[in-house]
């Protein structure tokens, strides 16, 4: 301080060096800059691919508007990696109006997982007729994307179609064990990926394309709003397990129509946070049938509202229309319907399980997820474990639960079960009306209709509601 002060040259020549300091930083960030900007040029040059540098710069479309992943330097050999092409192929498509970005049929494009994100100019298309797939070897999946395969993050209005595959080649995921005894491959992936997901999006259609053999879920919505499935396929061995077909989550505004879904666990799985669902004309199994839930578990809270399940046909599944709570949860599940339903060797039919635990035990709490206002309407066919059962907390019953015109029928005759108690419905503390046919007749005296202890319990139903936003 003193030498300074004494000293203004001293001080003068250090406002000089400071400045030439600033000066040729301000150029180094400049240069890296530029650098950076170069770089994705010169990795491609330096890749031992030489015949393969087509892209006139920036943007090739064959058409216009339409970005074929193969003018993007996709090579749609099954083998080589066009993780690249796909992203690059999607940008193009996403920066202007109406941009088509085409997968073209006869190929298999081998991507890595990767993020195709908006927000995009209006109306994006992406037009799947070849075939995309995952690596083959777990190996081959970066550690750290795991989550999902081909990721679609913030987009609206973006429709996927074509009569395509995506196949995720779950087949090594399934059995991890027998994959690390074959490999002898140490690494245990914490996770296993879904196949296809849109997360916090708007406005999306995904029609006519065939999902395949994902790790685990195949289709996924998280967080999004607006979403339309239609006459798609979905495809996975009854025992490859946690092969959700679709799932929802956080997701409002569905409509699921005209599809097949065959899988090893839920053909539909709705979670918390989902509301105004309709799902009609599908055709589910095998697999778990149509779910909502599991929801409540670890004391969450879940908010399920407004669904209507109907011109369903379910066969040689594990359920057919389920509501699966854990105990201990809070909120409410409220206002679904399920009509016309076609079950065909279905284990059991009808099912609201507020029991639901994943393990051989769990803790008997108190407090459960609250179910009110749920209609079955015409539900027929075979079961070949029981007809209806409906298993509500102790604590928190269900309320206005309907059955209405109900005919199951076990499927080898009376006699293939193996208890009388299997041929009868089961109803635990849960309330509402029953209208006939009802087969077996068990089913209409199932629910209990009480009115003196009702007025308690619908309070306590209504305490719940007031956790969920309206
Ligand atoms: C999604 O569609 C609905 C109904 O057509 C519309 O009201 C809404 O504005 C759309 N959202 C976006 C982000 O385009
Ligand atoms: C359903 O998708 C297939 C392709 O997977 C297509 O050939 C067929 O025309 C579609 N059907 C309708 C009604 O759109
Ligand atoms: C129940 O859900 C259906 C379908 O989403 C909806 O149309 C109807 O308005 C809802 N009813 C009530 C009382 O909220
Ligand atoms: C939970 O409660 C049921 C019925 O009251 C009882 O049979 C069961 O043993 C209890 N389970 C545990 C783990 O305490």
């Amino acid at each position: 301080m003193k030498s300074l002060k004494s000293s203004p040259l001293l001080a003068i020549l250090l406002g000089v060096i400071i400045i030439a300091a600033a000066i040729s930083t301000i150029s180094v960030e400049g240069r890296k800059h530029h650098v950076k900007k170069l770089k994705p040029k010169h990795r491609r040059h330096s890749k031992n691919t030489p015949t393969v540098s087509p892209a006139p710069a920036p943007y090739p479309s064959t058409r216009e508007g339409v970005f074929d992943i193969l003018s993007f330097g996709a090579k749609g050999d099954g083998v080589s990696d066009d993780s690249k092409a796909l992203v690059r192929a999607w940008k193009a498509a996403c920066e202007v109006i109406g941009g088509k970005l085409e997968i073209p049929a006869g190929k298999e494009f081998m991507v890595k997982p990767v993020t195709l994100q908006g927000p995009c100019k209006e109306k994006t298309m992406v037009q799947i007729e070849g075939t995309l797939v995952a690596p083959g070897k777990i190996g081959s999946w970066p550690k750290s994307s795991l989550f999902q395969w081909l990721n679609f993050k913030w987009v609206s209005h973006v429709t996927i179609q074509g009569s395509g595959t995506l196949d995720g080649r779950g087949s090594n995921w399934w059995n991890l064990e027998t994959y690390q005894t074959q490999t002898r491959n140490k690494y245990i992936p914490p996770m296993k990926p879904t196949a296809l997901r849109f997360y916090a999006s708007e406005n999306v259609t995904v029609r006519d394309i065939s999902i395949v053999n994902s790790p685990l879920c195949h289709l996924k919505f998280d967080d999004s709003d607006g979403v339309k499935v239609n006459n798609i396929t979905i495809s996975s061995p009854e025992n490859s397990p946690n092969t959700d077909g679709i799932h929802l989550q956080n997701t409002r505004n569905v409509e699921i129509q005209h599809s097949n879904i065959a899988c090893g666990d839920d053909c539909v799985s709705i979670q918390t946070g989902s509301s105004n669902i309709h799902i009609h004309h599908i055709n589910c199994g095998p697999g778990h049938g149509i779910s909502i839930g599991s929801l409540g578990k670890d004391k969450s809270v879940a908010c399920v509202s407004d669904i209507i399940v109907e011109d369903i046909s379910i066969q040689n599944t594990l359920a057919g229309v389920r509501i699966k709570t854990w105990q201990g949860g809070l909120g409410v599940v409220k206002n679904l319907t399920f009509s016309n339903i076609q079950v065909t060797d279905v284990k059991v039919p009808i099912v609201i399980d507020q029991y639901y635990c994943d393990k051989n035990k769990c803790k008997n709490q108190t407090g459960a997820v609250s179910i009110t206002g749920v209609k079955y309407n015409n539900i027929v066919g075979s079961f070949t474990v029981q007809p209806v059962r409906i298993a509500c907390s102790n604590n928190v019953p269900c309320m206005d639960v309907d059955l209405m015109d109900i005919r199951l029928r076990p499927s080898g005759g009376i006699r293939g079960l193996q208890t009388h108690q299997q041929q009868q419905a089961l109803c635990w503390n849960s309330y509402g009306k029953t209208q006939g046919p009802l087969v077996p007749s068990s089913i209409g005296y199932c629910l209990k209709k009480s009115i003196s202890r009702y007025y308690p319990k619908r309070f306590i139903a209504s305490f719940h509601d007031k956790i969920c936003p309206s």
